[in-house]
């Protein structure tokens, strides 16, 4: 069946194209890159003609309040409007957990929001809310770094593989729509702060690490379960020193 995947240039989106297509199925890649801007309309209505599902791993240039709130929830809209015209089947979108959990946020506000739109767009739907990616590890250090020191708190992560994530986002495409949500985590939680300290050490980064339970996370406070799973949760089995050691 033929699979559109917005964003399907992106980090995630190049491995759903992959197991889609090992899997025999059309799976057409769309991102500005190919010619379709979800923001603009442009080339939305031509990408969707003949699509069964559609899997948006899509994700905002911008992390500016304003800018990623505009991006998800004016392209969820268009994705949305664009798939009712050509009889969609399917809107399949990858979200984060805790994305209802951290209203400080603005990114996690938009996410909440495109979550809200594709609940109500009137599409079967499944949304996969998945932990950070290990491949974002390097990127929340670097955010929590001042000076020359790292401030952490010890809030809990549980960080996946971005190639277990689009697995998931994979299968769940393949499979009847969900009509809600599935959490996805790694296989083991930790504290932040630890996280840190192991990757520093690892890399042999000299930066020094602060524990700081006043650091925010992207300017968030975190309680300490904010980022990880509440409920049920599925489960991915690659740990992260067996991760980092494949890189
Ligand atoms: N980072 C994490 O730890 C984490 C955790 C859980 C969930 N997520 C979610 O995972 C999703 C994918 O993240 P990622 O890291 O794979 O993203 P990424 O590598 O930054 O890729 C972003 C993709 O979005 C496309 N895009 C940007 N603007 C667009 C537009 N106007 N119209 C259509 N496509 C557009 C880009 O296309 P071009 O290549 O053409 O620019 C690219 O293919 C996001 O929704 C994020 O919320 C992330």
């Amino acid at each position: 069946m033929k699979i559109v995947v917005i964003g399907g240039t992106g980090l995630i989106g190049t491995k759903v194209v992959s197991l889609l297509r090992e899997a025999g199925h059309e799976a057409v890649p769309a991102s500005p890159r190919s010619g379709v801007n979800t923001l603009t309309g442009q080339g939305l209505a031509e990408v969707m003609r003949g699509a069964a599902v559609v899997v948006d791993v899509s994700n905002s240039p911008s992390f500016e309040t304003k800018a990623v709130r505009a991006f998800f929830e004016t392209s969820t809209q268009n994705l949305l409007a664009a798939e009712r015209a050509a009889g969609v089947g399917h809107h399949v979108a990858l979200s984060v957990v805790g994305t209802d959990r951290l209203p400080e946020s603005g990114y996690f506000v938009a996410k909440l929001a495109q979550e809200r739109l594709i609940e109500q767009g009137g599409i079967p739907y499944s949304i996969v809310r998945a932990t950070q990616f290990y491949e974002f590890v390097d990127t929340i250090l670097d955010a929590a770094t001042v000076g020359h020191a790292v401030h952490m708190p010890s809030a809990l992560i549980q960080p996946m593989a971005a190639a277990e994530v689009a697995r998931a986002v994979a299968d769940v495409a393949l499979a009847a729509p969900l009509q809600g949500l599935v959490d996805w985590a790694g296989p083991e939680a930790l504290p932040l702060a630890r996280l840190a300290a192991q990757v520093l050490r690892a890399k042999g980064d000299s930066r020094e690490l602060v524990v700081d339970e006043e650091a925010g996370y992207f300017g968030t406070r975190l309680e300490a379960g904010s980022l990880v799973p509440q409920g049920a949760a599925q489960r991915g089995s690659l740990r992260f020193e067996d991760w980092r050691s494949l890189q």
